[in-house]
């Protein structure tokens, strides 16, 4: 195993205050977001779209690496220019996608189990071949009744830590994904327990199959309330005489910044109980989160806590940088330019908000 080439770059994927980008969207997955903007679902709208991500200007002052699809990273430009190329002139270290997606795991109702370790040695070869010097690997989890069960949990762990050993043999970072997703009617706390027991098995499982810590990266998600979680009720307790009665006041929704103050603290003390301080970079995911609140969480993580924390804490996102560009593009050339500009302004957000220098005033500019 090359120890020095997997921390070098480890160390370089979260240098420099910049972050991942994840533009490794499975071909279901990106048809699925160009149906929805009435974009055709074809193999050069795919490749269009990818040039349009992989030259916009100045990407690399923000993006230290961009996640590929196998698609992806065995295409060109126009012009004949393949995309690896294309990177790492712009100083962005290619990364690629392994696993072959989540499928329900037998006997278990609800629940998904990565698949795709069989063959793996020999593709990762190829890619590290091509150029690509990281790789990613995502497990999901779902809350909902009586799930994710503790089979679940520790299956896709299991295959997390057999993913990333392999990763390291060939030279190539393992991007840890375990996601929990956001989907569901559970609370913060519900998402923190979960998240909290998923990270404990993730990191017993990589120290079993011998995974080291300094050269990998874990890509986790915020610790958040599920989408459909009904707003937080205000309690107040009201004494008359020797009795006390709680009124409930309103239905109210969280006030947007004490929301950003309490997914902050509790992601980040959620990281602090779970992952060694050998690991050099958190890089979370967005999970469908909209692109100012991911920007906004993350620069309070950083601006409350930087200097206390041993891990950088940083970003791989999809929706969260490329939703807003892929908006204004719409499968138009005409719109290409605007596009990346949308683009490179989330890049750049993201970026700040590393330093913990993200503000709102920036989205007005
Ligand atoms: P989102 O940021 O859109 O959640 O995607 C991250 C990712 O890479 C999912 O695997």
């Amino acid at each position: 195993m090359n120890t020095q080439l997997l921390i070098d770059t480890a160390r370089k994927l979260v240098a420099d205050n910049k972050g991942l980008l994840a533009m490794d969207e499975s071909n279901p997955t990106c048809d699925k977001r160009f149906a929805k903007l009435n974009i055709p679902q074809t193999l050069e709208a795919r490749r269009a779209y990818r040039e349009l991500i992989v030259t916009t200007p100045g990407l690399g002052e923000c993006i230290s690496g961009a996640i590929l699809y196998d698609e992806t990273i065995r295409q060109q430009k126009k012009d004949g220019t393949p995309f690896l190329k294309v990177l790492t002139d712009a100083g962005i270290i290619p990364g690629i996608k392994v696993d072959a997606g989540a499928k329900d795991l037998a006997a278990h109702p609800g629940e998904k189990i990565t698949e795709g370790l069989d063959g793996l040695r020999d593709r990762l070869a190829e890619y590290f071949q091509m150029g690509a010097r990281f790789a990613k690997w995502r497990a999901v989890l779902t809350i909902g009744d009586d799930i994710p069960s503790r089979s679940c949990i520790e299956a896709n762990a299991h295959a997390l830590a057999r993913y990333a050993a392999l990763c390291q043999e060939a030279g190539m970072v393992p991007i840890v994904e375990p996601e929990v997703l956001m989907d569901g009617d559970h609370t913060l706390e519900v998402c923190r327990k979960v998240t909290e027991e998923v990270l404990r098995n993730v990191f017993i499982q990589l120290n079993c199959q011998r995974v080291m810590l300094e050269g990998m990266i874990l890509k986790p998600n915020m610790v958040l309330p599920g989408l459909t979680c009904p707003p937080r009720q205000e309690v107040k307790e009201v004494g008359i005489g020797e009795q006390q009665y709680q009124v409930r006041l309103t239905d109210r929704q969280p006030d947007e910044e004490q929301d950003i103050d309490e997914v902050a603290d509790i992601t980040v003390k959620t990281l602090w109980r779970t992952v060694p301080a050998a690991v050099p970079g958190i890089a979370f995911l967005s999970g469908g989160q909209s692109a100012e609140l991911a920007s906004a969480r993350l620069n309070l993580m950083n601006l409350r806590f930087k200097s206390q924390l041993p891990w950088a804490v940083s970003f791989s996102f999809a929706r969260a940088i490329q939703q807003p560009a892929l908006e204004i593009w719409r499968g138009l050339e005409a719109n290409v330019k605007a596009a990346q500009q949308a683009l490179l302004h989330r890049a750049r957000c993201n970026r700040a908000a590393r330093r913990g220098e993200y503000t709102a005033a920036m989205e007005k500019k």
